[in-house]
């Protein structure tokens, strides 16, 4: 019987491609090549599954050139590199890696914020630089953290998290602004106040982005968003690119119109926009949220585990269109 092909987009622990290789004909990218759109089209042929990162964009076209591709295992609990509805229009399953990776990015989101507000880069490249010569009372004086009000545009599991560490880690007054507003029973433990968005950018000291990216959410925050938030507060994207209008937020730093930034994604990426890197309060980080190696095996591990389940009959654990497997089962 032959036995289902599959393609690992990008390079991951040597393990995992053996443990794929106990089910699968297993095509992978050990030297991490950043393939073409062109290339990954290539590489896709007759795959029936395939594990992905956020860096590979999957289309209505490539998946109609690969109509064999069942199931594609993205290895982030964020998908928007993949059109969704043209995967379940034609029974191709996705699936992604929530949960795994919540505290760890969590963690990382907070330090962000932390070392934004408390100018630890740009003190840092000074000291380096040895430039420091003496002690000075206002010496990179940065933003009060504890006590102060963190704003979470986006309280999902990763945005709760963040919630967590400013309320009961650092005193921090919690206000958020989702869609919907979380249960009673999930904010008071946090005290945390849903407001609505205006609200939210007038009054977060500290504003940390967690929410997907959408089309509709682009450029969630541009001038006119930035221009409502305190000259003193800073602003923290952990979430993705292109939510934030890169070359506005740009504009308000170099204006003092906004404190500090900390940025992990960006329009472009892995392009930084110009402006931004000639900036001293802005933090820039190269997408690395989740980096730690234990959550990095966890996320591979689950999408592995979807990979498996959806190729040989088994239950996918975090499916993001369930519906397929409905059909499938049909
Ligand atoms: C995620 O999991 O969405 C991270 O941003 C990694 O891409």
């Amino acid at each position: 019987m032959t036995r289902p092909a599959v393609l690992v987009a990008r390079a991951v622990f040597p393990d995992v491609v053996e443990r794929l290789r106990h089910h699968f004909d297993v095509e992978h990218n050990p030297d991490d090549e950043v393939w073409s759109a062109d290339e990954l089209r290539r590489r896709l042929a007759g795959k029936s599954g395939a594990l992905l990162t956020a860096s590979e964009r999957i289309d209505a076209a490539l998946l109609d050139a690969h109509p064999r591709l069942r199931v594609l295992a993205n290895m982030a609990v964020g998908y928007n590199n993949i059109d969704v509805p043209a995967c379940t229009a034609r029974g191709v399953l996705v699936t992604n890696t929530p949960d795994v990776l919540t505290e760890t990015t969590a963690d990382f989101g907070f330090a962000l914020m932390m070392a934004a507000a408390r100018r630890m880069a740009e003190s840092e490249h000074f000291l380096r630089a040895g430039r420091w010569t003496k002690w000075s009372y206002d010496m990179f004086a940065g933003a009060e953290v504890h006590g102060s009000t963190l704003g979470i545009l986006g309280m999902g599991r990763i945005g709760q998290a963040i919630a967590r560490r400013g309320a009961l880690g650092f005193g921090m007054k919690v206000i958020y602004h989702n869609r919907s507003r979380l249960p009673a029973e999930v904010e008071a433990p946090l005290g945390a106040r849903w407001v609505d968005k205006a609200t939210l950018l007038a009054e977060s000291d500290h504003l940390v982005l967690v929410l997907p990216y959408t089309p509709a959410n682009r450029h969630a925050i541009g001038a006119a968003e930035l221009a409502r938030m305190k000259p003193t507060a800073t602003l923290t994207n952990i979430a993705r690119g292109g939510i934030v209008d890169d070359a506005a937020l740009a504009a308000a730093l170099r204006a003092g119109r906004l404190f500090a930034a900390g940025l992990d994604v960006y329009e472009n990426e892995p392009a930084v926009h110009p402006e931004l890197l000639t900036l001293p309060n802005v933090v820039l980080l190269p997408h690395i949220g989740s980096a730690t190696e234990a959550t990095r095996r966890a996320m591979v591990g689950c999408a592995v585990d979807n990979l498996i389940a959806a190729l040989t009959g088994g239950v996918p654990p975090t499916p993001v269109n369930p519906q397929v497997l409905a059909g499938w089962a049909a």
